[in-house]
């Protein structure tokens, strides 16, 4: 039998990332897939797995150092690599965004995000790993074409993390003056559309940083969750929710994956991309687009 493919999806126990779960619990790939549903409690959800996929429930606080670095001891150590990380875990405070809930966005959607790759392709050894993958959930939120072209320049041109961390201190700089406007983010509440935005710029550089390695993010669409549901109904089940990010994590990236994801096929290396459908509410599997 083919060797698997361990796959670590963060945010696990409810929403999108239970969709991916579900998702991949049932999907027929040329090698078996052992996933890790993580979340900050544990859950365990009792998903049924297709033989030969595997699901294993475990901890994981993705802005919380020791709590990731003790589940990649003990992921290593059963697993022996880490073939995909899915970083779903996301938060949004935009319909009560204080200076605090603004930063916390940041904390958790950038650089909690940030840490949980630099910590997965170092002490989880992903940048070593043949043909390793990373996606991140981002949302079509991040879209620059809403901010002056002289910071939309700023995240696009970003070569660095330290060049991404400094975009982030400033936004958060600004919204503790109440200057977001003139620092040209634009109108609050935007904190959730910035860590997006952020989030893309951090994709971006990690790919050029890691050859080899397939480091790409994306937007789900609306799809009926906690957060989806913060402003209306969202027309997208969680599983439809999940076909984009469950593309990027073990389909084909190509142009043969736009139609049903690929999830059988060889795939073409698109590293450095914003996936999404044309839009929010529909149920396609993506395809590669500006953010
Ligand atoms: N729903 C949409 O329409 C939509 C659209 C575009 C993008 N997205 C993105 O899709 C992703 C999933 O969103 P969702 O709609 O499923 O949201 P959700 O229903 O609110 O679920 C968010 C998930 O993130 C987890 N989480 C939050 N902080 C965490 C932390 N520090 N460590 C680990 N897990 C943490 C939550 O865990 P707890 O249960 O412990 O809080 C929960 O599992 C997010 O990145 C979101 O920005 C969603």
């Amino acid at each position: 039998m083919a060797s698997p493919l361990t796959i670590v999806v963060t945010g696990a126990n409810r929403g999108i990332g239970q969709g991916i779960i579900n998702l991949l619990a049932t999907t027929q790939h040329p090698q078996p897939l052992h996933i890790y549903a993580t979340s900050r409690g544990g859950v365990d959800l009792k998903i049924q797995a297709k033989p030969p996929n595997e699901i294993r429930y475990a901890k994981l606080d993705v802005s919380d150092k020791s709590s990731i670095t003790s589940f990649l001891k003990t992921a290593l150590n059963d697993s022996g690599k880490i073939d995909v990380l899915i970083n779903n875990a996301g938060i949004n405070n935009n319909n009560n965004e204080t200076p605090d809930a603004a930063e916390q966005v940041i904390n958790v959607n950038y650089h909690g995000t940030k840490q949980m790759c630099q910590l997965f392709l170092s002490e989880g050894q992903m940048s070593s790993t043949p043909n390793a993958r990373i996606v991140n959930v981002s949302s079509t939120a991040s879209s620059l074409s809403n901010y002056p072209s002289a910071t939309a320049t700023r995240f696009r041109s970003a070569t660095s993390i330290s060049g991404v961390d400094t975009l982030a201190q400033e936004y958060i700089d600004s919204v503790r003056s109440s200057s977001q406007e003139s620092a040209g983010f634009g109108a609050p509440p935007k904190s959730y559309q910035v860590s997006k935005a952020l989030m893309n710029a951090l994709t971006v550089v990690l790919a050029r940083e890691n050859e080899g390695m397939l480091v790409n993010c994306c937007c789900p669409g609306w799809v009926d969750s906690d957060m989806g549901n913060q402003i209306g109904r969202p027309p997208k089940t969680l599983e439809e929710g999940a076909r984009i990010p469950v593309r990027l994590g073990v389909g084909q990236l190509g142009k043969g994956g736009d139609g049903d994801g690929g999830l059988t096929q060889e795939t073409e290396l698109v590293t450095g991309r914003y996936y999404g459908n044309d839009g929010v509410t529909d149920r396609g599997w993506g395809r590669a687009r500006e953010w």
